[in-house]
C-alpha cells in the first residue's frame, strides 16, 4: 500500500529518500516518485513501476535539495501511470498522500470553476490546488488547517512548499504517520520501518493532528491548531531481521522461521519454572467477560475463526467472529460484558482500526493481538498481546498467522483455567504440549520435497478446492487464500459438509482438491465427503496427521501426514504444508512471491 517518506536537513536528501522508498517496497505498490525543493523551485520525478525505475530516471535528472518528499503508490483513484504517481505538485506546493479523499469530485468541480487545471485522475490533486488556493489568503499554518477542514475521507499527508523552503508539513486522519528525529535533520514516514535506517527516535501523529517539521525542530498541533507535546519513543534495532539471508524469498524464510517463532512466543507467555501462562496486567476480571468478539481481515480473520473453535471447546464464553470491514458498518449491539479482540499483523489495517475505534468510542473492552507493537491498533487498544514473531516482510502472511493462533490458544487456555472450565491437570498438560509444538512444526517442515513435487499440479490447475470440517475449515480457507494470492490460481475453501449444497457442481475430472482430515472427531465425516469428490473425478491431496490408525480410503492421489500432537494444536500443523504448497506453486510460475500483483502488506485504506 502507499508509503510516504520526507526529509528536511542540511544535506542533499534524494538518495536517502530513495533508500527509504526501497524499504517501503514490501508494502506493495505500482508507482513511485520524489519531489524536492531546489533553487526555490519544486522539482519532481515520478514513474509507473518499481523504485529502481525511479532511481534510473533520477540519474538523468538531478533534483537534489535539502528538503524532499517521496512516495510509493498503490492505485485507488486512477490507474497506475506516470501521471497518477505521487508527488502531485503545483508551482507552490508538492503533496504525497496515503488514503482516499471521498469528496474529491465535489472539491474538483469547485476548483475547476476557479480555473485550476488537473493533470491526473487522482483524488490527491485536489489537495495541491486547495493548498495553493488557501496559501493566497492565509499564512501557512492556517492555510493547512483550512485545507484539512475541506477534506472528507482518510489521509496521511506530506507537503513541501516553494515559499517555505525548509519545512515539511505532515497531517493524519485515518492513515498512519510518524515523525523521526535525527542529527540536524528530521523525517516524516508512513511507518517507523521507513525511517528506521535513519533514526530510532519516533513520534506518532494521532487522528486529526498535523505537524511542521524543520531540520532542527518539530511542532505538533491538534485539529484546532493548538500546540501539543509528543512522546518520543525509542525503537528497538532489529535490522538483521529484515534480511533474506540465503533465502530467495522472505516468504520461504518466514515459513522456515516458524519453529523459532513458536519457541520464542511460548517463552514469552509460559513461565518455565511454574509451567504457568503469564498474561501480565490483564485489565479486567475474567468474571466480567461473558462474550468474546474476534475481529480481523484476511489471514488474521482466519486465525479468529480457528480461535472460535478453541474458545467454544475449552470455555463457557460465547464467541463470535467478524470481518472488520463488515463489523464497522453493521448496526452492532455493543455490550459491556464483551471483550472485543482485534487481530492484525501490521496493526495498521484500516478496517480493523476503524472497528477498534468504534468500540473505543463506545467504551467497550478492547484487546489487540498484533505483531507491530508500535502500531496504531496496539497504541489505541486497552490491552495488547504481542505475537513476537519478528518483522514479516512477505505480503503473504505465514509466521504471523501461526503466532496469532498460538497467542489466541494461550489466551483461551488462560481464560478457561481462570473461569474453571478446565481442571488444573488438563491445563498443565496442555501447556506441556505447547512447549513441544516447535519440534512438531520443525518435523512437519521436512515434508518440503514431497510438497514441491505435488505443487506442479496446483500451479497448472484452472481452479482447486480446499475442504475441512471443524477447526480445519478455517485452515482450508487459509490454504485457498495463500494459493490464490501467490499463484493466481482460483482456489476456494469450503466446509467439507457444504459441498453437496452447491460447490460439488464445480468438481470435474482431474481437479485438484485438498482435503484436510486430521484424525479428530470429524475424521470419518470428512473422509466420506472426500469420497464424494473422488467419485466425481477430483485429484485429492489428503492432509492428515500421523496416528496409529491407517487411512481407510481408496483412490487418494497423494497423502501428507503432519506430526502427531495434542488435537487442539492440529490446525497449526496443518497450515504448514499449505503454506509450502502455495509457495512452490507460485515459484514454478515465476511470480513475484514476496510482492504478489495488486496486493499490499499493510492495507491502510478501506
Ligand atoms: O496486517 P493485518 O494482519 O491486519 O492484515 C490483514 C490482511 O490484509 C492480511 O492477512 C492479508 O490477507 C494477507 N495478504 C494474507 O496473506
Amino acid at each position: 500500500m502507499c508509503g510516504i517518506v520526507g526529509i528536511t536537513g542540511k544535506k542533499q536528501v534524494t538518495s536517502e529518500i530513495l533508500n527509504s522508498l526501497k524499504r517501503l517496497e514490501y508494502r506493495g505498490y505500482d508507482s513511485a516518485g520524489i519531489a524536492t525543493l531546489n533553487n526555490d523551485q519544486i522539482n519532481e520525478v515520478k514513474c509507473e513501476g518499481r523504485v529502481d525505475v525511479l532511481e534510473k530516471n533520477l540519474l538523468k535528472l538531478d533534483i537534489n535539495g535539502n528538503v524532499g518528499i517521496g512516495h510509493v503508490r498503490w492505485a485507488t483513484h486512477g490507474a497506475p501511470s506516470d501521471i497518477n504517481a505521487h508527488p502531485h505538485s503545483s508551482k507552490e506546493v508538492s503533496v504525497v498522500h496515503n488514503g482516499i479523499i471521498e469528496n474529491s469530485m465535489l472539491l474538483k468541480k469547485d476548483l475547476l470553476k476557479k480555473g485550476y487545471n488537473f493533470k491526473s485522475q487522482t483524488d490527491t490533486e485536489v489537495i495541491v490546488h486547495l493548498m495553493s488556493e488557501y496559501l493566497k489568503r492565509y499564512k501557512i499554518k492556517n492555510a493547512v488547517m483550512k485545507m484539512l477542514n475541506s477534506l472528507q475521507g482518510s489521509y496521511a499527508l506530506g507537503m513541501i512548499f516553494k515559499d517555505h523552503p525548509n519545512i515539511i508539513i505532515g497531517a493524519r486522519r485515518g492513515s498512519p504517520l510518524a515523525v523521526g528525529y535525527g542529527p540536524g535533520e528530521n523525517y516524516l514516514g508512513s511507518d517507523s520501518y521507513a525511517l528506521k535506517s535513519m533514526t530510532n527516535k519516533i513520534s506518532y501523529l494521532n487522528d486529526g493532528e498535523f505537524c511542521i517539521i524543520n531540520n532542527d525542530q518539530v511542532e505538533f498541533f491538534d485539529e484546532q491548531g493548538a500546540k501539543i507535546n509528543k512522546k518520543i519513543l525509542t525503537l528497538s534495532s532489529d535490522e538483521k531481521k529484515y534480511d533474506k539471508g540465503d533465502y530467495k524469498h522472505f516468504m520461504a524464510k518466514e515459513i522456515d522461521e516458524q519453529p523459532n517463532v513458536i519457541k520464542n512466543c511460548v517463552n514469552e507467555y509460559v513461565d518455565k519454572i511454574n509451567n504457568e501462562i503469564n498474561i501480565f496486567n490483564f485489565p479486567w476480571n475474567e468474571k466480567d467477560i461473558k462474550n468474546i468478539i474476534l475481529i480481523g481481515c484476511g489471514t488474521a480473520y482466519h486465525s479468529c475463526l480457528v480461535a472460535k473453535y478453541w474458545f467454544e471447546e475449552l470455555t463457557d464464553l460465547e464467541v463470535s467472529v467478524d470481518i472488520a470491514s463488515e463489523f464497522r458498518y453493521r448496526k452492532n449491539r455493543l455490550k459491556k460484558e464483551t471483550l472485543y479482540i482485534f487481530l492484525s499483523q501490521s496493526g495498521e489495517t484500516a478496517d480493523t482500526y476503524a472497528a477498534l475505534d468504534l468500540c473505543k468510542k463506545n467504551g467497550m473492552k478492547t484487546c489487540a493481538i498484533v505483531n507491530v507493537i508500535e502500531s496504531s491498533i496496539a497504541r489505541d487498544s486497552d490491552f495488547v498481546l504481542p505475537i513476537y514473531c519478528g518483522p514479516e516482510i512477505g505480503v503473504a502472511s505465514t509466521k504471523a498467522f501461526l503466532a496469532q493462533l498460538l497467542v489466541l490458544y494461550i489466551l483461551t487456555l488462560k481464560l478457561s483455567f481462570l473461569k474453571k472450565n478446565i481442571d488444573e491437570q488438563t491445563y498443565k498438560q496442555k501447556i506441556k504440549d505447547l512447549k513441544n509444538l516447535h519440534s512438531q512444526v520443525e518435523k512437519t517442515l521436512l515434508l518440503e520435497n514431497k510438497i514441491n513435487s505435488i505443487a506442479n499440479i496446483f500451479s497448472d490447475a484452472k481452479g482447486c478446492m480446499f475442504l475441512g470440517r471443524g477447526s480445519s475449515f478455517p485452515i482450508a480457507l487459509e490454504g485457498a487464500l495463500k494459493l490464490k494470492e501467490l499463484s493466481y490460481v482460483h482456489a476456494e475453501g469450503y466446509p467439507a459438509g457444504e459441498m453437496k449444497h452447491g460447490p460439488l457442481a464445480l468438481i470435474e475430472d482431474g481437479m485438484p482438491v485438498v482435503v484436510l482430515a486430521p484424525k479428530d472427531s470429524y475424521y470419518k465425516k470428512t473422509i466420506s465427503n472426500m469420497q464424494e469428490v473422488i467419485a466425481r473425478g477430483a485429484k485429492v491431496l489428503l492432509v492428515t496427521n500421523k496416528s496409529e490408525d491407517d487411512v481407510f480410503s481408496e483412490n487418494i492421489w497423494e497423502t501428507i501426514e503432519v506430526e502427531l500432537s495434542n488435537s487442539d494444536l492440529i490446525p497449526i500443523l496443518l497450515t504448514i504444508p499449505l503454506q509450502k504448497l502455495a509457495y512452490y506453486s507460485a515459484l514454478k510460475k515465476g511470480f513475484d512471491i514476496d510482492k504478489p500483483r495488486n496486493l499490499a502488506k499493510s492495507v491502510t485504506v478501506e
